[in-house]
């Protein structure tokens, strides 16, 4: 399958997808999220693919959020249903029955941040970054990170996260459980090849049971309420000002 904005491979039944955007810090525009579904599609019909990596181009980002200059172009009553799409591409990525990782390589923010959310579990390199720096914007996470920061982390950090929009390093990351494990750059896809070959060696049916169980624990109504409110937000003179402020290179006055 030809992409142009991921990149994918499969070796030892490992299909790798790469957000592949180096120049915007792999944003994810419309395109990417809807290349991103359908590698996802292919993973769940495709029995040569037994597990995914998910990470970034370049050496700099995994994901740098959601592509800012995009929401120009999206009207003030779609935020909903952009919100909405995102959310159900991530679902599909939660709920995959096969493992899916992300191997965070550099930033991991706003969107990036739920991208890696999203998958089983995290593996970060030591230039790893994470955030949800949508207060900045004058916006709210919108694809999921509202509930799964707050289910990965607890609700006081998350909300102090998400409502300062600070970013915070791999080891800090990883004492929050936000990540499993933190590497240098150069040993992040060996090791998380390493785990997923353990996990390749065990009943593929119990991993896709696991996943299932694992993820009943959600309650979807979360991710309604959050899709709702993203949807109040987008149409907000904050919003205006803090994606005119990050596109013009400047602070936002709120
Ligand atoms: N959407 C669109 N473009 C983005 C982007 C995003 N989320 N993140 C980075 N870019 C673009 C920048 O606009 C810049 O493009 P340009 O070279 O055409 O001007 C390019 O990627 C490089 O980013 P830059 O800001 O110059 O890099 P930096 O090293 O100075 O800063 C970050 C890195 C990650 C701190 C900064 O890019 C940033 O804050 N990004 C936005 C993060 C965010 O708010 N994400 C949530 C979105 S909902």
């Amino acid at each position: 399958m030809e992409f142009s904005t991921i990149i994918t491979s499969l070796e030892n039944n490992i299909f790798t997808v790469i957000i592949n955007r180096p120049d915007k810090l792999n944003a994810l525009n419309q395109t990417v999220l809807d290349e991103l579904n359908e590698a996802m599609d292919l993973v769940y019909q495709d029995e040569k693919i037994k597990a995914v990596i998910i990470t970034g181009a370049g050496e700099k980002a995994f994901v740098a959020g959601a592509d800012i200059a995009e929401f120009a172009s999206v009207k003030d009553d779609e935020g909903e249903s952009l919100s909405k799409k995102g959310q159900n591409i991530f679902f599909k990525i939660e709920n995959c029955p096969k493992p899916v990782v992300a191997a965070v390589n550099g930033f991991a923010l706003g969107g990036g941040c739920e991208l890696a959310m999203s998958c089983h579990f995290r593996l970060a390199g030591t230039n790893a970054k994470f955030g949800q720096p949508e207060v900045n914007l004058g916006l709210i996470p919108g694809y999921g990170g509202t509930q799964r920061l707050t289910m990965l982390i607890g609700k006081g950090k998350s909300m102090e996260l998400m409502m300062t929009g600070n970013m915070i390093g791999a080891d800090e990351a990883k004492t929050l459980g936000l990540v499993n494990y933190v590497e240098a750059s150069e040993n992040l896809i060996p090791k998380t090849k390493e785990i997923l070959k353990i996990i390749l060696s065990k009943s593929p049916v119990a991993v896709s049971k696991i996943i299932g169980a694992v993820n009943f624990y959600f309650n979807k109504k979360g991710f309604d309420e959050e899709a709702k409110l993203f949807g109040e937000v987008f149409s907000s003179d904050d919003k205006k000002e803090g994606t005119a402020a990050f596109l013009e290179k400047r602070k936002p006055v709120f």
